[in-house]
């Protein structure tokens, strides 16, 4: 018999079938029920503040191929940039000034000698001048690299995953070495293990996922007790393979509903962790974002590229490319604050409560 969700959402502990009756549900006084419930435990584990980070699109240069991708190495159509160390400046320099306190590295991945130390004269540039603490996101790479990077003072990484089913995951790459599920576990493990706050996510929504691999990706995310995710719905482009499914998809509502239910249940399961709200949700529903921060997300990532490389930065359709800098930007920011009831974490480096209680013994 199916179970309220008014029970399931009183449990201690959640299984994988609590799990999936949550990310099942389409009533919206059930859904509303699970926001109430996120929003109050992100109130209580993580407090009152929404951290910044702000977000660099380094490189839009990679050397894989993932069949969900805008900027694989085999797509022809966009032209390829990487950040001049000027440029690269200019944006650290506006995220020091406005107190952002954290800034995220995002590249297309390479792992040729003249990026991995190309990144490591960057971070450690940036780090010496203080103020701002370094997330990079740069893909898999050797733990030697991964252990370079944390030695030249980045203290997070993020790789995600993209989906636990091993299955979905090699329909979303090319079958080789280079795309393999087993090696992105052990990068991830090697992450963790070169002493980073490690980070993961998934892709919501993608052809052929149902919400028993939600789930899983769920209880993946616990098991590894990973300290921070982003996580955002899969948004198609029409010039990449996945594309040829994407009359199989769940209707871009729904995939926007389905994400925002993945974060609450996932503050719901992972009470102290950081979440953020990923750009894609903008994707799908110009106010993404701010919705997922009402449902448990503590992290947003305002956009400082330099405004020329974001629309080359395209991994899909629609990527909310906003021409939002300087005063513009920090508007924006500051009414995500009124929007949503919660504040600025201006100053506040935002480390995970997670990270704080594990350091403390309590979790
Ligand atoms: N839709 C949503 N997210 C995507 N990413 C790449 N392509 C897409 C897409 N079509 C995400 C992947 C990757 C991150 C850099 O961007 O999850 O890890
Ligand atoms: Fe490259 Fe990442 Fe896109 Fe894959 S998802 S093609 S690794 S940028």
């Amino acid at each position: 018999m199916k179970r309220l969700i008014k029970e399931i959402l009183s449990e201690k502990e959640l299984s994988k079938h609590h799990l999936i009756e949550l990310l099942s549900v389409t009533e919206e006084n059930e859904r509303q029920l699970i926001f109430k419930k996120a929003a109050q435990i992100r109130d209580k584990y993580c407090g009152k503040y929404i951290y910044l980070r702000g977000l660099i699109e380094y490189s839009n240069i990679c050397s894989k191929n993932c069949n969900y991708c805008g900027i694989r190495a085999s797509n022809k159509q966009i032209s390829r940039y990487c950040i001049t160390p000027q440029e690269l400046e200019k944006a650290v320099e506006f995220a020091r000034i406005n107190d952002f306190s954290s800034i995220v590295i995002q590249s297309g991945e390479r792992s040729n000698k003249e990026f991995v130390d190309n990144i490591e004269r960057d971070v450690i540039n940036i780090i010496s001048k203080g103020d701002l603490n370094i997330t990079l996101s740069c893909g898999e790479q050797s733990f030697e690299t991964y252990s370079k990077w944390r030695s030249a003072g980045v203290k997070r990484y993020l790789l995600r995953i993209e989906t636990t089913n091993r299955v979905l995951f090699k329909k979303l790459h090319p079958l080789d070495f280079n795309h393999d599920f087993d090696n992105r576990l052990n990068a991830l493990k090697n992450i963790k293990k070169a002493g980073f706050q490690t980070g993961t996510g998934v892709m919501i929504g993608l052809p052929f996922q149902t919400e028993a691999d939600l789930a899983d990706d769920l209880i993946f995310f616990r098991d590894l007790d990973i300290d921070m995710v982003g996580m955002g719905p899969y948004v198609e482009h029409w010039d990449t393979p996945l594309y040829k499914f994407h009359k199989q998809l769940l209707p871009a509502q729904k995939r926007f509903d389905i994400s925002l239910l993945m974060i609450a249940v996932l503050r719901i399961l992972m009470k102290d962790i950081n979440i953020a709200a990923a750009t894609a949700l903008d994707a799908l529903n110009p106010n993404g974002r701010v919705e997922a921060i009402k449902v448990g997300a503590n992290v947003f990532m305002p956009n400082i590229t330099p405004f020329h490389y974001r629309s080359e930065y395209f991994l899909y359709s629609g990527k909310p490319c906003k021409n939002e800098i300087g005063i513009d930007l920090l508007s924006s920011i500051n009414q995500i604050a009124e929007e949503t009831g919660y504040k600025i974490g201006f100053g506040m480096d935002g480390d995970s409560k997670h990270i704080i209680n594990k350091d403390l013994g309590n979790s």
